[in-house]
């Protein structure tokens, strides 16, 4: 068996920022019921049937033991114009959600209401991932409207506008 290469963990963050990807919040209900989210890149559809999608998110992340099969949560993928909101929802702060424009969704969960998609979901099943889990959620309401998505590209943010 071959020995575990040494692997640069932060080298190995910069390799992986060299694919772009989308920038969601996904949005759910803390342990006292009170609105909350994270800022997640990982996410990635998965199945049209079942409707599944997935994303992974770092066992030390606070959000992470928010997460069990059943949890209801909404992926809100995030427009240019919501760059603060990537940012704030990014940060470990008391109330992830001051000033963010919440509306109600067909799961317990808020979603933002400026989002360009939204996916209610709840957790369908809950995988390990090495230092994340994985969290397959199976999509139960969905909409998306025109705009330009907001794109994560070797650490800074970028607009997904046409050339
Ligand atoms: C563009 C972007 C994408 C991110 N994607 C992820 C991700 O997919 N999974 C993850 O665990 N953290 C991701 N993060 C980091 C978390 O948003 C950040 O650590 C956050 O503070 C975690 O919140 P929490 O402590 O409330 O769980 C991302 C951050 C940014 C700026």
């Amino acid at each position: 068996m071959l020995d575990a290469p040494m692997i640069d963990p932060h080298e190995l963050r910069n390799a992986f920022g060299c694919l772009p990807t989308g920038v969601t919040v996904v949005s759910m209900l803390d342990e006292a019921g009170k609105p909350t989210g994270v800022t997640v890149g990982s996410f990635t559809s998965l199945s049209m049937s079942p409707a599944l999608c997935l994303f992974s998110l770092g066992k030390q992340q606070a959000s992470a033991r928010l997460f069990k099969e059943g949890t209801p949560f909404v992926v809100n993928v995030l427009s240019t114009d919501l760059e603060g909101l990537a940012w704030q929802f990014a940060k470990p702060l008391e109330d992830k959600c001051a000033g963010a424009e919440l509306t109600e969704s067909l799961v317990q969960a808020p979603r933002l209401k400026d989002a360009i998609a939204h996916f209610a979901c709840h957790a369908y099943t809950i995988h390990d991932g090495g230092d994340h889990i994985i969290v397959v959620g199976e999509i139960l309401d969905f909409d998306h409207k025109e705009g330009d998505a907001l794109i994560f590209y070797r650490g800074q943010m970028q607009t997904s506008a046409p050339l």
